[in-house]
């Protein structure tokens, strides 16, 4: 991949990154003046799963993108390379059709060519909750449109890999960082097996960040809601790929290993047209907090749901 190597870093280089040097991007329509407050709108879409789901992105996205007006583009890209991680000419391709942030989950490592490169991609996030001295970051500060958005990445911990509590590493997050002083919204990625950890983690955090949206289920829920407090709340936002699948895998080997309880062949993406699915967010201009929460589905088998304008 030498042609490509690093090379969508460098466009993105020069769209600017922070003086801190955590990244960021500056934005495609600025809208606002700087220090003029004003609603954030943010796609986020779940997990993409191999070439059907990055296909629904690179087909979906720019066109959602304008139709919608939306700032700022978050994709969980953890089965992106086939079903197993990510690789850096992958990043390239998402970030070309207009995602702005990439989040993972327990597939982060599949590709190994991903752990020496995520340190130098400012807009790649791995889960927050990772040990301590984990290559890559679980949170960043972004500029969208002259104003400032904190995404985080944590991992659940029920029937996942025993990672750090992702409730205090959150909570240590939002000590230095609250929504309305410096951050126009704070959008959360809480990838975890279990619905109730990850409601339990919206009520965690209801009133302290715009958004919290699950992902790794691969289904999209609809219990999408405001809460009490003023966050987004919607426990999947369902996968990017072709629901005539197990969990976007190709279905008669996967149904196999379920009647056989044998293992077989490295499973491969079913390979339909897949759906984009995601969620639209609209942050309060004063607030951060969530204004309106709508799912979006768009393309293959699933029935189509776009937000009403
Ligand atoms: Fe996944
Ligand atoms: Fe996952």
């Amino acid at each position: 991949m030498a042609s490509t190597h690093g090379a969508h870093l460098l466009r993105r280089a020069t769209e600017g990154l922070h003086a801190d040097g955590r990244g960021g991007f500056a934005p495609r329509f600025p809208l606002a003046r700087v220090g003029e407050r004003r609603a954030v709108i943010i796609l986020f879409c779940g997990d993409v799963v191999g070439r059907p789901g990055r296909d629904a992105v690179k087909r979906h996205v720019p066109t959602l993108r304008q139709e919608f007006a939306i700032d700022l583009v978050v994709v969980n890209a953890e089965n992106a390379a086939g079903g197993f991680g990510l690789t850096e000419g992958l990043c390239g391709e998402l970030y070309d059709c207009g995602v702005d942030i990439l989040t993972t989950g327990n597939h982060v490592w599949d590709q190994r060519e991903i752990i020496p490169y995520i340190d130098r991609d400012p807009y790649l996030l791995r889960p927050a909750n990772f040990p301590k001295g984990t290559p890559g970051a679980g949170w960043r500060i972004h500029r969208v449109g002259g104003q400032s958005v904190l995404v985080v990445n944590l991992m659940g911990r029920l029937f996942m890999d025993a990672l750090d509590d992702p409730f205090a590493r959150l909570d240590d997050i939002l000590a230095d960082h609250r929504l309305g002083d410096d951050l126009a919204a704070i959008l959360v990625d809480f990838h975890a097996e279990a619905s109730s950890e990850k409601m339990a983690l919206g009520h965690f955090s209801d009133g302290r960040v715009s958004a919290v949206f699950g992902t790794h289920c691969h289904v999209p829920t609809a219990d999408g809601q405001i809460l009490p407090g003023g966050t987004a709340y919607q426990t999947d936002a369902g996968m990017c790929g072709d629901y005539d699948s197990v969990i976007g895998m190709q279905k008669e080997p996967a149904t196999r290993r379920f009647v056989t309880k044998m293992p077989g062949a490295r499973p491969q993406p079913a390979e339909g047209e897949g759906t984009l699915c995601g969620i639209l967010l609209e942050t309060d201009d004063r607030s951060g907090l969530a204004r309106t929460v709508e799912p979006v589905r768009i393309g293959g088998r699933l029935a189509v749901h776009l937000p009403r304008r």
